[in-house]
């Protein structure tokens, strides 16, 4: 007999049973939906709605079943459709008809709602963690490499040379950037949804912000309605990780390339990178290519979510079922990655030779030399021009523009004098480089601390939220 059993004159046709059922994938939330039912019934007895001794009894009987549940002795079916009725069930069955008492005053559309809401808190302070362990490996590398001097490109063609720091430093803003919105949608995820009952509220006194309290709400959900129909968090859960996932995947795409024999800026550990099944001398990125490669998934749970919600009607609607597997992948698929991003940067040995070999066989410092026309008094449109047809004049006598001697460069311009040559050196044209933000040594040392200052508020957040 289903637990709504009593208008129904059939059971229902066995792959309705089936295909309705969520218990497969909800069963995830049981630890959650123990949680808000010992907080419901502790709530239901303060407001003298169930007396203290059946609350007793139902607070013992979920303990119980949880324990069951963990140590997979307890039976889940597909009878029972979700975790939420297979736990009351179980309860039943422990404590017996007393548990029936459990559900008063509740629906499982708000049930649903706040169990989704415990699991998702959790998850985004995990989350979080794993963000600031990347930042925190990629700000060390960052530190190591100051002096390490690497081609800047825009499509992806050598444009102006930046320090290696500088580059990594991108890339712990873009983390950073993420971190905030975890951190940010942590308030909206932190609403008490229960207390809407199916959509209206419910006919007993109950206490909403008691409920909150015991369960570490920041509130409670304003509108019943928009309670029990809310999913934004998820979307906004599911949004924030897209930002996460592409910025991992382009950081690996660059890892991928810099590891290439055609780059040789970048070597990964042996212990993160695998080899091929038929060529022996291969040693493939394949954890890099993985996080890019699950990028898509990723993307797909997302649109997903904002498919499914489009065009629903208020209130709860069975379609919102849909709304877990592709928030559970996406922790899990997430937490992999993050898991192990960090270590994968930590380990990685660079180069710097082979990138400063790259800085010194290219143009990069063709604006430099522009540049340094401009300081001359001559406008920079012409400046521009003149470099021009010195890089051309290099490209045809096969020289890069240090190997050019004076009197080569004074054909072009009798502006240029001996100090060309150091102007063009590559640390010269990192150094010149001093605006806010840019790659001169104080500058990127001056994002280096931003990083550390936001790295150490991050982790007593962190910790707050624990
Ligand atoms: N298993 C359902 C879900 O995950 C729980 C809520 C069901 N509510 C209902 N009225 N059918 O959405």
């Amino acid at each position: 007999m289903k637990l709504w059993g009593g208008r129904f004159t059939k059971p229902t046709n066995e792959l309705v049973d089936e295909y309705t059922s969520s218990i497969g994938f909800d069963q995830k939330l049981a630890q959650q939906d123990v949680k808000g039912s010992l907080a419901h019934v502790d709530m239901l007895a303060k407001c003298k709605i169930i007396t203290d001794e059946d609350a007793t009894v139902i607070s013992k009987g979920l303990n119980i079943v949880s324990e069951k549940i963990q140590n997979k002795e307890a039976e889940l079916s597909v009878d029972h459709e979700d975790i939420h009725m297979n736990i009351e069930k179980l309860l039943i069955e422990e404590v017996g008809a007393v548990g029936g008492k459990l559900h008063t005053g509740r629906s499982r559309n708000d049930q649903v709602a706040l169990d989704m809401r415990l699991f998702l808190r959790e998850s985004i302070v995990m989350l979080t963690e794993l963000l600031v362990g990347v930042k925190e490996a990629l700000v060390e590398q960052a530190e190591k490499h100051i002096d390490t001097l690497l081609p800047g490109y825009t499509h992806l063609q050598r444009a102006q040379p930046v320090r290696f720091a500088h580059h990594l430093l991108a890339y712990v803003f873009m983390f950073q950037r993420d971190v905030d919105r975890l951190m940010d949608s942590y308030k909206r995820v932190n609403q008490l949804p229960l207390g809407a009952g199916a959509l209206a509220g419910t006919t007993f006194p109950i206490d909403r912000d008691y409920v909150a309290n015991r369960l570490h709400f920041d509130g409670v959900c304003e509108n019943s309605l928009d309670a029990v129909s809310d999913r934004d968090f998820v979307v906004e859960f599911l949004s924030n990780s897209s930002l996460i996932s592409m910025h991992l995947s382009r950081l690996c795409e660059e890892l991928v390339q810099w590891s290439s024999s055609e780059f040789n800026f970048i070597e990964l550990d042996d212990a993160f990178s695998t080899g091929s099944s038929m060529m022996p001398q291969k040693k493939n990125p394949d954890v890099a290519e993985l996080i890019r490669g699950k990028t898509g998934r990723i993307y797909g749970n997302l649109m997903s979510m904002l498919t499914t919600l489009k065009g629903l009607p208020l209130a709860y609607n069975k379609d919102m079922q849909e709304d877990k597997e592709g928030m559970f992948d996406t922790v899990d698929t997430l937490k992999g990655a993050l898991s192990l991003f960090a270590p994968m940067i930590s380990s990685m040995q660079v180069n710097k030779e082979n990138m400063y070999k790259a800085v010194q066989q290219d143009f990069s410092n063709a604006t430099d030399l522009a540049d340094y026309l401009v300081q001359r008094d001559i406008p920079f449109r012409e400046a521009h021009s003149i470099v021009g047809q010195i890089v051309l004049y290099c490209i045809k006598q096969n020289k890069f523009l240090l190997q050019l001697t004076l009197d080569e460069f004074q054909q072009f311009s009798d502006s240029i004098n001996e100090d060309i040559y150091e102007s063009l050196k590559p640390e010269s044209v990192v150094n010149a480089r001093n605006v806010k933000g840019a790659t001169s040594e104080d500058r990127v040392r001056e994002q280096l601390d931003y990083a550390y200052f936001y790295i150490d508020s991050n982790k007593s957040w962190i910790q707050n939220h624990g």
